[in-house]
């Protein structure tokens, strides 16, 4: 075992003494490659609405569950109010679809994360092109592998601050999966060609990999 004091020297923060936007600066930093949810929702007017979430991760596989975290925004962003779209939307209509992002159409995704107004259609800003789904009203995005209608089962409000932020957790009522990437239930990375965030504007590919087994 290396010698506990052997370890290069460490800087040690207290996130109470920190802003909310050097702790998020951190965060964003040290959790990477982060996943991109790339979620779909109508308000209660039927209006569309498309946006990247990179807090998102999977709670279970027994029932299928997915979560992802939309933030508080910062007071007075362009005149926006502090719920994001997404959140109103889903606590309203308790419906999304949850899209995989690949690297060929991730300047797309990209566009539909401005700061827009609610009556903004993302499909339109990006030209993505919207797929009825089978169970929910919120449209599929065509262009991605992967999509998931949910079914919204719990939302946890963990904090309503700027930069707060709430769990979304969502029920998979219906994977698609586009043929040509699906093998028995495996999913092909090399078709897939999913994107992940790193921190600021910078993402990864994930094209590079290695295989480690777990012990027996
Ligand atoms: C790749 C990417 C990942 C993002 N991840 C998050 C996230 O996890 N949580 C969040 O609140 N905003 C995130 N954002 C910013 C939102 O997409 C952005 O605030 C968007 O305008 C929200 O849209 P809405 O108000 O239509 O829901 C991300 C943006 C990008 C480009």
């Amino acid at each position: 075992m290396t010698d506990a004091t052997s370890f290069p020297s460490m800087r040690t923060l207290n996130p109470s003494e920190h802003s909310p936007q050097d702790n998020y600066k951190l965060l964003v930093g040290a959790v990477v490659p982060r996943p991109i949810a790339f979620v779909s929702t109508v308000d209660a007017k039927g209006v569309r609405n498309l946006a990247p979430f990179s807090f998102f991760t999977v709670a279970s596989a027994n029932p299928p569950v997915v979560c992802f975290c939309p933030m508080v925004r910062p007071s007075g962003a362009r005149n926006l109010p502090p719920t994001k779209d997404t959140l109103r939307n889903i606590i309203d209509t308790r419906e999304f679809v949850l899209n995989i992002v690949s690297e060929e159409f991730g300047d797309k995704m990209n566009a539909t994360s401005a700061d827009l107004p609610p009556d903004v259609d993302e499909f339109e800003v990006s030209g993505l092109t919207p797929v009825p789904s089978e169970l929910i009203t919120p449209p599929r995005v065509g262009e991605s592998a992967v999509q998931m209608e949910c079914r919204l089962e719990q939302v946890v409000h963990v904090s309503t601050e700027p930069l707060g932020g709430s769990l979304v957790l969502g029920q998979v009522l219906r994977f698609h999966i586009r043929e040509s990437i699906l093998n028995n239930f495996r999913i092909d990375p090399d078709q897939l060609h999913a994107i992940g965030r790193m921190a600021g504007a910078t993402y990864c590919r994930t094209r590079e990999r290695f295989e480690m087994e777990r012990p027996k």
